[in-house]
């Protein structure tokens, strides 16, 4: 299950807070034999079965239910842009989409009868991670709270020319039975099955990443060996902050012999060993009660049922959004418990969004852009702008002759940002075009916006439309069988964001297309995608895809959906326009949850004729482009970027990944 695509770079924590409250609470008597969270509490591991416990302990809420139904049933039906196309997609060679019709399956959910709380929360999530669309999200933090852990962790390597499944690293600080000489063992079984099928079904089922198996795969997997920050691998195949379908995995492993090199295939014995999920306990929590008050509770408990009533009031009073509790989940300060330092590359640091490399010996006249997010806050603009310009002169300098845009787990940010590097390299192009999906509610949001000239929507252009008018001329086009009512086509405009720079800009006369090649792993999400998607399409940049499924072709981008909105962000912003009481406005969720979506469909070119401008019947988000070539981990460089990068360029230099026909 998906965690919200962030868009902050920071992933600050809240505990302090939380124990502050916590110490507070501590002379409460929480009773350990009727309480399962209180039986847990201030340890720093449970068990799978104690976890499950408390996070059930929760039941279910009827009232509560239907009010976030209602909620989730409203953004999917009237400003999700993807609904219709989801129920009946397009078959596209090369994506694994499933129909999957979201209005009928979230009235199954409201029509079955819930155990806990707990499992009706995460069934929403699970139902909207089947559109593999990662920026269609629910994320209950109620049952975010726990790390669970698998205690060994997995990666794909190419071993003597087959992709094996192997043990990357072990978590023994929080099994100490797990054994640091499993590292290295080649996994051929779990739970009775061929591992490799065990694990792409994982994928395809499993993982609403994106609509490309490979991008699946290479998210569930090797995300120590290849981490750039954005993804916290919250849904990883043994790692979660979800409550695991399972308490138990078998796994069967084949170790290579004492002394010998795992490539030499000498192997003892194989065995199986049973591994249970670990469950790292937040700490700022004494019972059930203080654990639904500082983790589940919400200010909006009460909102819809007050604003029922005031409906048939007259002058009934305004009611308020609690702003500060959309303020902290906007901000991603939910979370007791901060994922774990991973290994994030060389002189990786938080807040650098780009890093520059040369690198060395046979590779001297290659180097990296190594592009981690494009989330750059407001005041780190300038200081992003500089260096990226600061970045190319010491590549002009060091007569860097290849580029590599290394762009693998970049989860987006700004669309500008991505318009700014595009600039860079290449003359300005416009953007793809893109829609917004029709409803009366979001035209009295637009007019509203651009009335009192605030807002997002005033950012956006039409070639023909003036003011408001490209929202309040709709168009009718079909998706997935059925005439649905869009925007204009408009583009995003930058002008604000590129006034706002004072930095230099460096005006490239050196780099052909040919000269750059975009590498990802096909998590290369949202702007990123985008990016990704013009510098290859547009600018005719060739790609390399790293990892996934052998044989399987890749795309070297994922959600490439247009621009995604998240229910905190959105109502923040009706706040601040005085809508948040209309009445076809959605109302925030009864407890401290969040929900992401597309709210812009970007059109893809499909032939040259349709210029760069893009053609409203190819949405780039149902469409595939697979790279140009392909590169696996190893054993040599599933740890090591460096080297990595090394064999990269080598292929660089040689000429061996041009731009393929299509
Ligand atoms: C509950 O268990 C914790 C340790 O897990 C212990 O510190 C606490 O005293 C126990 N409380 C009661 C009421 O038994
Ligand atoms: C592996 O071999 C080395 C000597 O080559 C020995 O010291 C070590 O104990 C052996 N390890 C195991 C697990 O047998
Ligand atoms: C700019 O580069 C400096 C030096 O590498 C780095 O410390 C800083 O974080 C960078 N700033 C931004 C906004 O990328
Ligand atoms: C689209 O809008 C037009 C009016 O602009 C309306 O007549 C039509 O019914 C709408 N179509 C749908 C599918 O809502």
């Amino acid at each position: 299950m998906k965690l919200l695509p962030r868009n902050l770079s920071g992933y600050q924590a809240t505990i302090s807070l939380f124990t502050v409250t916590a110490c507070l609470l501590s002379s409460v008597n929480a009773d350990n034999s009727t309480d399962p969270c209180a039986a847990i509490a201030r340890k720093k591991i449970a068990t799978f079965t104690e976890a499950k416990a408390c996070l059930q302990y929760f039941p279910f809420d009827k009232e509560a239910a239907d009010q976030t139904l209602d909620t989730v049933h409203k953004i999917v039906t009237e400003l999700y842009v993807f609904k219709d196309i989801a129920a009946s997609p397009p078959k596209t060679k090369g994506l694994s989409v499933v129909p999957v019709d979201l209005e009928h399956g979230i009235n199954i959910i409201r029509n079955q009868a819930w155990n806990s709380d707990q499992e009706f929360q995460d069934s929403i999530s699970l139902l909207l991670d089947k559109v593999h669309d990662a920026h269609l999200a629910y994320s209950p933090y109620c049952y975010r709270q726990f790390l669970f852990w698998q205690p060994i962790q997995l990666n794909a390597l190419i071993r003597n020319q087959r992709l094996v499944v192997n043990v990357a690293y072990v978590k023994n600080d929080v099994w100490p039975e797990a054994k640091e000489s499993w590292v290295g063992c080649e996994v051929t079984k779990i739970d009775g099955r061929d591992a490799f099928d065990m694990v792409v079904d994982y994928a395809v089922n499993n993982n609403g990443e994106s609509k490309d198996v490979n991008t699946c795969f290479n998210n569930i997997m090797n995300t120590k060996s290849y981490f750039h920050g954005w993804d916290d691998g919250a849904d990883d195949l043994g790692y979660h902050r979800f409550l695991p379908a399972q308490e138990v995995h078998d796994y069967t492993l084949r170790c290579p012999s004492n002394g010998t090199s795992p490539s030499k295939e000498q192997f003892d014995e194989p065995f199986t060993v049973s591994i249970p999920w670990v469950a790292q306990v937040p700490q700022g929590f004494h019972s059930a009660k203080d654990y639904w008050t500082n983790y589940c509770y919400s200010g909006h408990s009460t909102f819809r049922k007050r604003s029922l009533s005031e409906n048939e009031a007259v002058n009934a009073a305004v009611q308020m959004l609690d702003v500060d509790e959309l303020t902290k989940i906007h901000n991603n300060h939910v979370f007791d418990l901060t994922p774990p330092a991973q290994n994030a590359g060389p002189d990786s640091s938080e807040g650098e969004y780009v890093h520059f490399a040369a690198l060395e010996g046979e590779n001297s006249k290659v180097g990296v852009i190594d592009i981690r997010s494009f989330s750059i806050a407001n005041e780190d603009r300038d200081a992003f702008a500089d260096n990226f310009t600061a970045g190319l002169e010491s590549f002009e300098k060091k007569g860097i002759e290849k580029i590599i845009i290394d762009l693998s787990s970049n989860g987006g940010g700004d669309a500008c940002a991505g318009e700014f590097i595009i600039n860079t390299f290449f003359d300005a192009t416009p953007e793809y075009a893109s829609d917004v999906k029709y409803s009366p509610f979001l035209e009295r949001v637009i007019k509203k916006s651009y009335e009192t000239d605030s807002g997002k929507w005033i950012d956006y252009k039409s070639e023909k439309f003036k003011g408001a008018e490209w929202y309040t001329h709709p168009v009718e086009y079909e998706r997935g069988g059925k005439s649905v009512n869009f925007s204009q086509p408009i583009t995003l405009s930058c002008e604000s964001w590129d006034s706002s720079l004072t930095a230099k800009r460096y005006n490239n006369k050196i780099w052909k297309a040919s000269d750059l090649l975009i590498l990802s792993d096909g998590r290369c999400g949202s702007t990123c995608a985008i990016v990704a998607s013009r510098l290859r399409l547009s600018h005719l940049v060739p790609a390399m895809g790293l990892g996934g499924v052998r044989g399987n072709p890749m795309q070297f981008a994922s959600f490439p959906g247009g621009e995604s909105e998240r229910l905190s962000g959105f109502l923040l912003e009706l706040q601040s326009l005085g809508l948040q009481n209309d009445p076809d406005a959605p109302k925030p969720f009864p407890q401290r949850a969040d929900m992401g979506w597309t709210f812009r469909e970007s059109y893809r070119p499909a032939k040259d004729s349709d210029g760069p401008f893009g053609d409203s019947k190819n949405l780039l988000e149902y469409t595939a482009t697979n790279a140009d070539c392909r590169m696996h981990f190893t054993d040599e460089n599933a740890d090591d970027i460096e080297v990595l990068w090394g064999q990269v360029a080598q292929v660089v230099l040689k000429g061996q990944c041009p731009l393929k026909e299509e």
